[in-house]
Order: structure tokens, then C-alpha cells, then sequence
């Protein structure tokens, strides 16, 4: 058990990567308040993972969401232990010169905005209470310039860089911040790049690890991050990618 008693926000947790890091801590005796914009489809997430998980509707990109998810979850369980900002979007795809202002403060909002917001929220208690640790899901994409992905891209990059900021004066207070940066993990957001037959085999072929990466193979390395085993490690970025972006060197 290496979360025993630990009380866990994972944001975006109605599937994909979050849904499997929840169930993933929740394995481990942790307490995990899961978050998303449909509380059905939460609801039944929390059904099938057990009474330590607790599901609360929260938009990240909204403020008003924000507090209250962090309100609640204090008054309910007195701490907040670990934080994944796992949540996030692509919702403006194309070329750099379509991209108009409402695409970019909308990315900026859901997958960048909303982690500042959070871990301001959050990591002084974290401080105060001399242990924290924060997972920022981050993104290859955040490393080399996804094609078509301007907005994506900059939000995953500023990410990392906001894991390192935070990292570097949080330490000395005993919270951790890491990230995670995925490559292509087979999940609903990503459909595009595997469902088509042709269009996967050509993805799996360029990575030296062939086959199609897991929300669980995500999972297992932030519980790695998020407990004892990552003691050592704040600032990091921690690629998993099959090897994905060896291949350009
Ligand atoms: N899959 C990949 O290949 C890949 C690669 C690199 C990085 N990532 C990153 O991994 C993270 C998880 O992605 P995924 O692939 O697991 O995606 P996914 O399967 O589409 O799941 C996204 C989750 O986030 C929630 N969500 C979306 N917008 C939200 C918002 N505004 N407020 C609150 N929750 C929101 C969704 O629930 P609702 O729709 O109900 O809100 C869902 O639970 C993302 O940050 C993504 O950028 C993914």
C-alpha cells in the first residue's frame, strides 16, 4: 500500500489516463477525489472504483469550479495530499495562422490556467503540512512542436516549465512537483492517431516499444511520483513515449 491513508485530486479522472492514476492510487490506500465536467459519467467512475473514490463536477477552466472542488474536499477529508492535474483539451487543431484568440485563451484556461490555479489553491496546505506531492500531465507534445497543435503545444511546454518553477521554491517545504509527458496513450482524446488501422501501425513502427501505450502504463509511473518511491525527484519530466522521440535524433 503506497498511498495508505494519502487523500489524492485527480482532475479529468471520467476516463482515459485520469480514470486509470485513480484507480491506480485507490489500489494503493489512497482517498481519491475525482474530477470532471459530467457528473453521471463521475458517478459511475466512483460506482465501479469503490468508496474511496468521491466525485465532484468541476470545469477546470472555471474559477468558481476550481474553489469549490478544493473547498469540499478540504471540509470532507482535512487535507489534500496529492494533486494530478490531469485534466485537459485540444480542441484547436489546424494551422498556427487560423488560431484566433478565443481558441487560445480557451486552451490556456483548461489545460494551463487551470494548474496554476490548483496548485495555489492547494500546495499551502501542502507547505504547512511539510509533505505534498503534485503531478503536472504534460505532453511529448510540450517538448517538440506537434504538427498543427500551436495551442496544444504551448500549453504542455509552459506546463513543464511551470512544474520546474514550482518544484525549485516548494522543495524546501517538503512538496514535490514532477510531470508526466505522454506520447501517444490510446484514450479518447488521441482516437484520431489509433482507431485507423494504417495511421496506428505507421505511429507503433516509430517507436522502438511497439505497441499502442496505456493509460495504465501512465498510471504506474505517477504513483511512482506521487508516493515514497519518487522521494528524490522534483522538477522532472518524466517521457513515456515507447521511445517515440528517440527516433528524431
Ligand atoms: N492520450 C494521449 O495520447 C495523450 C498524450 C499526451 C498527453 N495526454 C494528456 O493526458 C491528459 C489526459 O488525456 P486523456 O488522453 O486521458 O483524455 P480523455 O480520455 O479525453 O480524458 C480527458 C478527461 O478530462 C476531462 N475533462 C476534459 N475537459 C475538462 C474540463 N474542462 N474540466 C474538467 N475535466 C475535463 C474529461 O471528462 P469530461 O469530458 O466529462 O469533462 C475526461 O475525464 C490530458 O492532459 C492530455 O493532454 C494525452
Amino acid at each position: 500500500m503506497q498511498l495508505d491513508g494519502k487523500i489524492a485530486i485527480v482532475t479529468g479522472a471520467s476516463r482515459g489516463i485520469g480514470r486509470a492514476i485513480a484507480e491506480a492510487f485507490i489500489r494503493e490506500g489512497a482517498t481519491v477525489v475525482i474530477c470532471g465536467r459530467k457528473q453521471d459519467s463521475l458517478g459511475q467512475v466512483a460506482l465501479e472504483l469503490g468508496p474511496r473514490c468521491k466525485a465532484v463536477a468541476c470545469h477546470v477552466g472555471r474559477a468558481d469550479d476550481i474553489r469549490s472542488l478544493v473547498a469540499g474536499t478540504m471540509a470532507e477529508f482535512g487535507r489534500i495530499d496529492i494533486l494530478v492535474n490531469n485534466a485537459g483539451t485540444n480542441v484547436a487543431q489546424g494551422p498556427c495562422l487560423d488560431m484566433d484568440e478565443g481558441a487560445f485563451d480557451k486552451m490556456v484556461d483548461v489545460n494551463l490556467k487551470s494548474a496554476f490555479r490548483l496548485i495555489n489553491a492547494i500546495a499551502p496546505g501542502m507547505c504547512e503540512r511539510g509533505w505534498g506531492s503534485i503531478i503536472n500531465i504534460a505532453s511529448i507534445s510540450g517538448i517538440r512542436p506537434q504538427h498543427h497543435g500551436l495551442l496544444y503545444s504551448m500549453t504542455k511546454a509552459a506546463l513543464i516549465m511551470m512544474t520546474q518553477s514550482y518544484a525549485v521554491e516548494l522543495g524546501p517545504m517538503g512538496v514535490r512537483v514532477n510531470a508526466i509527458a505522454p506520447g501517444l496513450i490510446q484514450t479518447k482524446l488521441s482516437e484520431y492517431y489509433w482507431k485507423d488501422d494504417s495511421r496506428r501501425e505507421s505511429q507503433v513502427n516509430r517507436q522502438p516499444v511497439r505497441h499502442l501505450g496505456q493509460p495504465s502504463e501512465i498510471a504506474e509511473a505517477a504513483l511512482l511520483l506521487a508516493g515514497a518511491g519518487g522521494s528524490y525527484m522534483t522538477g522532472q519530466t518524466l517521457v513515456i513515449d515507447g521511445g517515440f522521440l528517440l527516433s528524431s535524433i
